[in-house]
């Protein structure tokens, strides 16, 4: 399915029993059986839920995937893709990766003989590189999470398929309301459906999205068998959300697109990064595979310290101080103390998040708004920085 509105609607289905045009909520952990193994297709709700069954169905079509694999948090559905791996193969991960999923790979796998080589994947040379022939698993973001580095997905996934390994795409930042990575050649797709496929930041859940159906089944043997699933009633959440995907995202990357070009023009900040800025080193990459640059602007501060950082996220009003991103209401966060403070300081720096790093969601108010609300938080930091040069004479 293309990212088409009317589609995308009409294809949260009428519920066929009742008529209900509402998805039902089926708040059941079991289903009646007319004799063993006889039943209507479901027969627990761990291996299957209606509800469940209609978000996954929706995200696969979004997607342009065979199936789509609901699970109860982002993570746990990129933990469901690294199942996929045995001890002794080696993931090659881009290098600015969300904390969560270098703590997982790190923490968790490794001690099971799975290794990782993180690499900088904006150059697809960089992949072609450093692809061995242990590598079983490429592991992409883009844009990344934080400093929206693009990867050339087409251009990897080439890579990949000569080695005879899969590539993964996060499209968590993107959604596939902009980029539909399986289309340009990527086996799967991970979301955290927390950020823009619910939308209104109120739910916890993720998705695998395999663009082979024989892929899709063994991702839902690990569902089944690890059992990290998603609830009805947040299944249903996600397709309440998804309902307004498209009008949403429009909106978003109206508003950060004018946002990051704001950021450009101010004397304290030193770096913007976004994808929508044509001095964005892969803005062409940015611009052939993506419909839009999306909701998430980050820049760094001239005072390129945490404490004005602090100054910062603690002085705005409309964005509010918070993990998470891809809500109505404007975020903001500091990666160096909150989601990217289980990667060590020396590889966070290096991948690009600066300790003044700062990442701002950028919402559905009105634009103007906005704009006021972060003009006003420099202030503070101008006033920190006054006040530190000051107390130095
Ligand atoms: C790019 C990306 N992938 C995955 C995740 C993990 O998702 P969840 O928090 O739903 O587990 C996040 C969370 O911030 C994220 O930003």
């Amino acid at each position: 399915m293309s990212n088409n509105a009317t589609q995308l609607i009409h294809s949260i289905p009428v519920d066929p029993l009742t008529g209900a045009l509402a998805v039902p909520i089926y708040q059941t952990s079991t289903f009646v059986q007319e004799a063993p193994g006889v039943n209507k297709g479901y027969d627990y709700a761990r291996t299957g839920n209606p509800t469940r069954a209609v978000a996954e169905d929706i995200i696969a079509r979004l997607e342009n995937g065979s199936t789509g694999i609901a699970f109860g948090s982002g993570l746990a559905a990129i933990d469901a893709v690294i199942k996929l791996l045995e001890a002794g193969d080696e993931i090659l991960a881009v290098d600015d990766i969300y904390g969560g999923a270098f703590r997982l790979f790190t923490h968790i796998y490794q001690k099971f003989g799975i290794t990782v080589n993180y690499v900088d994947t904006t150059n697809a040379e960089n992949v072609f590189d450093a692809v061995t022939p242990k590598t079983k698993l490429i592991w992409i973001e883009t844009p990344t999470n934080p400093t929206l580095k693009i990867s050339d997905i087409a251009a990897i996934a080439k890579i990949a398929k000569a080695n005879r390994c899969l590539l993964c795409v996060d499209n968590t930042f993107a959604s596939p309301a902009l980029q539909q990575p399986l289309t340009l050649g990527a086996d799967l797709v991970v979301h955290s459906a927390t950020k823009y496929l619910g939308g209104h930041s109120d739910l916890i859940a993720g998705f695998v999205v395999t663009k082979e159906k024989e892929l899709g089944d063994k991702i839902k043997f690990i569902q089944n068998a690890s059992g990290a699933i998603l609830s009805p009633f947040d299944s249903w959440l996600v397709i309440r959300g998804i309902e307004t995907l498209n009008l949403r995202i429009k909106q978003h990357c109206l508003n950060a697109q004018v946002v990051a070009e704001f950021l450009t023009t101010h004397p304290a900040v030193d770096k913007v990064y976004y994808p929508g800025l044509k001095d964005h080193v892969n803005h062409d990459i940015a611009s052939r595979q993506s419909s839009g640059f999306g909701g998430i602007v980050s820049f760094t501060l001239k005072n390129d310290t945490e404490e004005a950082a602090t100054a910062f996220v603690t002085s705005t009003q409309y964005f509010k101080l918070a993990e998470s991103l891809g809500g109505v209401k404007s975020l903001l966060c500091h990666p160096a103390q909150m989601t990217h403070k289980s990667i060590p300081a020396e590889k966070r720096k290096a991948a690009g998040v600066a300790d003044s790093l700062v990442r701002l969601s950028v919402g559905l108010e009105e634009v103007t708004d906005l704009i006021g609300d972060l003009d006003k938080a420099f202030s503070s930091v101008a006033a920190l920085t006054n006040k530190n040069k000051t107390v130095k004479a």
